[in-house]
């Protein structure tokens, strides 16, 4: 039986589920409201090496109808040792943050492939590459307004760290390359004060499916990852959310490796 204080903790977070009610009339404005500026919605390049992605996906042998996708996916456990090519990983983010058009001037945002709350789009992608064609092992992040990658961090002895970061998921860690989104909450609070939370878990969802759906019709397979240890996947990749700026603060929330089907 719980006790009550993990009751009344449960209880609290229960309210993370809910949407605008009546009691909200009285809420704080949010920044946006109070004319406020908001941050850029694509997390600029670090400015070290940047690799173009292809993007010539007719090239690409797909599988399957939309019906036949939906219903074959599964998560999938079990990669072959064989590489994935650079095209087919550039699909694969294409498919899951690939920006289609910005709109706006003063607070510019992105139109993508995946429908987000207010088109608010929190996420960053990093990947840890270990068998990729065209590129060396290590950690890369997407860079989705010109479809390129950059270079996060080229160390190529992450294995232990990452193994521990996935709480021991060695299929995860050792697949061809593992997507770790991570989201800067403060794009969706700017426009949506306290309900931001529950909205940019929601559009997690989004993403991490046009990745089931893209790898099934590439023959890939994945598997989303919740199972994680918070602080040592943000250590791994260098964010220190607790000591971060408001508005700079970002953390890991979700993962998902991928490797073709055996
Ligand atoms: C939010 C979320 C977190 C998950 N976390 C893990 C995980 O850490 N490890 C794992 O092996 N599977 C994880 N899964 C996969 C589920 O176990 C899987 O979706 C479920 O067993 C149903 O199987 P199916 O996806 O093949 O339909 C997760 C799935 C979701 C949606």
């Amino acid at each position: 039986m719980m006790n009550e204080t993990t009751r009344y903790e449960i209880s609290k977070k229960r309210q993370l589920l809910k949407a605008h009610h009546s009691g909200d009339v009285n809420a704080e404005p949010t920044d946006q409201q109070q004319k406020l500026p908001s941050i850029p919605c694509l997390q600029a390049p670090k400015g070290t090496q940047i690799i173009p992605l292809p993007a010539n996906f007719e090239d690409l042998t797909f599988t399957g109808n939309i019906m036949e996708l939906i219903q074959t996916r599964e998560s999938r456990r079990q990669y072959a040792d064989e590489a994935l090519s650079l095209l087919e990983l550039s699909f694969l983010l294409w498919s899951t943050q690939g920006v289609r058009r910005f709109a706006g001037h003063k607070n510019p945002v992105t139109f993508r492939n995946v429908p987000s709350a207010g088109s608010r789009h929190t996420f960053e992608t990093y990947l840890f590459v270990n068998r990729i064609d065209g590129l060396k092992k290590g950690i890369y992040h997407y860079l989705p307004e010109k479809h390129e990658l950059e270079i996060w961090d080229d160390r190529d002895n992450f294995d232990a760290e990452l193994l521990d970061a996935l709480c021991g998921q060695t299929f995860a860690a050792n697949a061809p390359v593992l997507f770790a989104w991570s989201s800067i909450p403060y794009r969706m609070e700017w426009r949506f004060g306290l309900k931001a939370v529950k909205y940019l878990l929601i559009d997690a969802g989004h993403v991490c499916e046009n990745l089931y759906l893209a790898c099934e019709a590439l023959r890939c397979g994945t598997c989303a990852i919740g199972a994680y240890d918070q602080d040592r996947f943000d250590q791994l990749l260098g964010f220190q959310p607790e000591s971060s700026a408001e508005t700079d603060y970002q953390t890991i929330i979700y993962a998902a490796p991928v490797g073709k089907q055996i």
